[in-house]
């Protein structure tokens, strides 16, 4: 996947623009497109209680609000941390918003301080390797310095 050319569309689809909420749907979308075996891509934000409620994203419908601390995001979100998860199946308190995701890569978000995660599913076992965690891991901090934190969701 050539993430450098990747990372120069982005840079194009998101200039100019400085809704949070316009730039994150538009984010979305475009990982969800060009990205191959992406199932679902989208945005959860933390609300004052760390719940992570959901938000701009593409894919089947997703669940609305995840419990602080559980789950692939949740447990991203509080690690600070990019979790890839190759086998979701054998992931503690993995939570299963669609049954066909059998992999998952989620890169927490954080202006001044921690306000939500990015996260991406795919069907397949093992989708996504150390190149493509480090390489949307680039796309979401373009995305992250292209707008202001968004406004309180909840
Ligand atoms: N599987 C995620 C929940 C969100 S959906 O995949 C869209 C998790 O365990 O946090």
């Amino acid at each position: 996947m050539d993430y450098e050319l990747l990372e120069a569309q982005l840079r194009e689809l998101l200039s100019g623009e400085s809704s949070h909420l316009a730039n994150a749907a538009n984010f979305a979308a475009f990982i969800y497109h060009e990205i191959p075996e992406v199932s679902w891509a989208g945005f959860y934000y933390a609300d004052e209680t760390g719940e992570l409620v959901l938000g701009p994203f593409q894919g089947r419908p997703a669940c609305t609000r995840l419990p602080k601390g559980r789950g692939v995001c949740g447990t991203a979100f509080a690690q600070g941390v990019t979790l890839v998860v190759d086998d979701v199946d054998a992931f503690p308190n993995h939570i299963a918003c669609d049954a066909a995701a059998r992999s998952e890569l989620v890169v927490p978000l954080a202006a001044s301080k921690p306000y939500g995660v990015f996260d991406v599913d795919s069907t397949r076992l093992a989708r996504f390797s150390a190149e493509d965690r480090d390489g949307i891991e680039r796309l979401v901090h373009v995305f992250i310095h292209s707008v202001a934190p968004p406004p309180r969701q909840t």
